[in-house]
């Protein structure tokens, strides 16, 4: 576990809460604590603008936190296709940042199919976006519960399922291609095949969780070893 100072607190004890132990995990709310980027890294950030360098430099220190919680050596964390990250060797995770706030999950290969986060801003979405990342089953959960936050608490779920689901599919998934149902209780998210789009033949059951801490939201998502499609 570890956390750095203040408002990143709140958020490592939900995923705490969450997460089984062997998943390592660190969040951080200061982006000025991330150290230098290896040259593979720099080589690929040297073309961003710099607000965009400075979150990729602090969601790769992160990682690499929560990669050293695990004993991995210091490595380097390349782009991948679909700028998915590249992991060291035995290892998986997932990268989120959102303003000064930046989050990894990495565990060991072995154990995790794979791994996803995602922290959003709370509040409210308007309708013309609602219609592109809800599916129509969503929107009518919705507009039946009226809950605060619903939109981006679906759209987080999806982000942090897509991360996770990744390295199983390889391939984009559209945010019309899945359904997602959260239970605000349980702070659980379940995912399926949207019935608009069932050409997504094969969806792996992740298990998913998302919660709202302070102004932003949390989702994160594993899908163990002996997860079914
Ligand atoms: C990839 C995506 C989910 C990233 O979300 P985001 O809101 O841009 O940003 P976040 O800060 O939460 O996450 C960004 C990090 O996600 C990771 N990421 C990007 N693409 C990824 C992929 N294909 N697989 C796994 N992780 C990925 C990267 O580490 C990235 O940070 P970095 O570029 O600094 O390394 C989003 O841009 C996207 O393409 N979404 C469309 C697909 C989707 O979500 N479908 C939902 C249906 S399940």
């Amino acid at each position: 576990m570890s956390a750095e100072p203040q408002a990143d607190q709140p958020i490592d004890a939900l995923l705490s809460r969450w997460l089984p132990a062997d998943i390592a995990r660190h969040v951080s709310g200061k982006p000025s604590i991330a150290g230098p980027l290896t040259g593979e890294e720099a080589d690929t950030a040297a073309a961003m603008a710099p607000a965009r360098r400075i979150e990729f430099a602090h969601g790769r220190h992160c990682a690499r936190a929560a990669l050293a919680e695990l004993g991995a050596a210091a490595a380097s964390i390349p782009v991948g296709d679909h700028r998915a990250p590249i992991w060291p060797e035995g290892f998986l995770g997932s990268i989120t940042h959102c303003g000064v706030v930046a989050g990894a999950l990495v565990a060991r290969r072995r154990a995790y199919q794979g791994l996803g986060i995602d922290i959003e801003q709370a509040g409210t979405m308007d309708r013309d976006m609602a219609r592109l990342i809800c599916t129509p089953v969503e929107l009518e959960r919705i507009d039946a519960g009226n809950r605060v936050n619903e939109e981006r608490r679906i759209f987080a779920c999806k982000e942090a399922l897509y991360k996770c689901i990744w390295p199983s599919l390889r391939r984009y998934v559209d945010f019309q291609e899945v359904d997602i149902e959260i239970d605000p209780m349980e702070q659980r998210f379940v995912a399926r095949r949207s019935a608009r789009q069932d050409d997504l033949s094969r969806l792996p059951q992740v298990c998913g969780w998302v919660g709202v801490e302070g102004d932003l939201i949390v989702a994160a998502a594993y899908l163990g070893p002996d997860s079914r499609s």
